[in-house]
């Protein structure tokens, strides 16, 4: 299966017709761009003119023994675009499927878009050893794009992590950089000193949580986003889960997206995917079922959700993070409070029971 023809509106698609210029011409030579939209069949186009599949398979929560097997499903189902981290403790195994759907000899690297992540736990200047290490648990020679995870300063300045990014690009270790769970103003932190503008920034997308403003604004600068959690991540609050309880109902049950997957003949899961895709985002909906992996798979191709349907699921109010972050804040932390984390207004989540790190503070 491959994704051809795929239509779908432009967003956050920006094209440099060169690859990534260092120094100031780079940044300016893409903000003058980033007005000029580019659609490509089931690919978006990047800042630096590299193609990014407009779906991929999410990694985090595969439990050994099941990711290996779901990223071989998802790659012979027609998946080219995996997302991984080194947190999400499945690398290797992740690297395991990779050798044997390339040792087939039916797919080759190059046609498979990789994403990794460095965890800003360490300093900038180990960026390039732990980019190595995530290199050798995928048995890959490249990244097709390394995030840093989370803006988390407590370590290293978010202008050393991103000069330590640029580095890895210059050095080939990585074709594109970008960032993830950053917010407007910590990614215009970054660009005042940046040479190369991100090309992407993965965070928590979906109906319930749009961030309108951020993917203006992204979209403004030639960022490219990525929706994580496009599903509402449903494993992700369970007993034994990096959270107990959701912040509020998660998506999929949402009466909006039930109907209308009824009335298109579609999953909610796939009114949900679609949904992002046709806004102009790329998702990487995690799943270990291979029926799901192809249905997510289906989800964004040769269909369309209406104007009045788009209409309603950018309505849904109220709106509130699922994967709230609450763990990366604390009084011996740089962010102190959720607020600073997230630089946003969180009082929606007054009164509201999830997990809290001790000392917690929302604002
Ligand atoms: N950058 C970051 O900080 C960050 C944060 C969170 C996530 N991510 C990335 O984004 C990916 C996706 O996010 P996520 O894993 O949190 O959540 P998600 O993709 O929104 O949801 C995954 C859950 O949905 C289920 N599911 C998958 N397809 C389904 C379908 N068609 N119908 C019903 N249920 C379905 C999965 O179950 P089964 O697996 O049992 O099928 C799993 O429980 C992650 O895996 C990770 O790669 C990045």
């Amino acid at each position: 299966m491959r994704i051809t023809n795929l239509k779908f509106p432009d967003g956050g698609i920006n094209r440099l017709g060169f690859t990534i210029a260092l120094g100031a011409v780079g940044l300016l030579a893409s903000a003058l761009v980033c007005k000029s939209r580019k659609k490509l069949s089931g690919n978006y186009i990047l800042n630096n003119g590299r193609k990014l599949p407009c779906i991929g398979l999410g990694t985090w929560k595969s439990k050994p023994g099941e990711v290996k097997k779901a990223v071989e499903c998802a790659l012979r189902a027609g998946y080219r675009h995996i997302d991984c981290a080194p947190v999400y403790g499945n690398q290797k195994e992740v690297g395991e499927a990779f050798a044997t759907v390339f040792s087939e000899g039916k797919l080759k690297r190059r046609q498979v878009f990789v994403c990794s992540k460095v965890f800003p736990k360490i300093t900038a200047d180990k960026f390039e050893q732990e980019c190595r290490n995530t290199l050798r648990e995928l048995g890959l020679e490249y990244l097709d794009l390394y995030l840093i995870h989370w803006p988390l300063v407590d370590v290293a300045s978010i202008k050393d992590m991103w000069a330590a990014m640029e580095q890895l690009l210059e050095k080939g270790l990585v074709k594109s950089i970008g960032v993830s769970n950053f917010s407007k103003k910590k990614l215009m932190e970054l660009m005042v000193n940046a040479k190369v503008v991100p090309a992407v920034n993965q965070v928590e997308l979906h109906p319930n949580w749009r961030q309108d403003e951020l993917f203006e604004y992204c979209s403004s600068k030639g960022i490219h986003l990525t929706a994580y959690c496009p599903l509402g991540s449903p494993d992700q609050f369970s007993p034994d889960g990096l959270n107990r309880e959701a912040t509020g109902p998660l998506p999929l049950q949402n009466s909006t997206v039930v109907s209308i997957a009824k009335e298109c003949d579609k999953t909610a899961a796939q009114v949900l995917l679609k949904w992002a895709v046709q806004r102009g985002t790329s998702v990487v909906p995690k799943s270990v079922t291979p029926a799901r992996i192809i249905q997510n798979f289906e989800a964004v191709q040769s269909w369309e959700l209406s104007a009045t349907h788009m209409k309603a699921l950018n309505a849904f109010l109220p709106q509130y993070r699922l994967l709230h972050g609450a763990f990366h804040t604390g009084p011996k932390r740089t962010y102190k409070t959720l607020t600073e984390l997230w630089d946003e207004d969180v009082s929606y989540l007054e009164g509201r029971t999830f997990e809290k790190p001790t000392g917690f503070k929302l604002q």
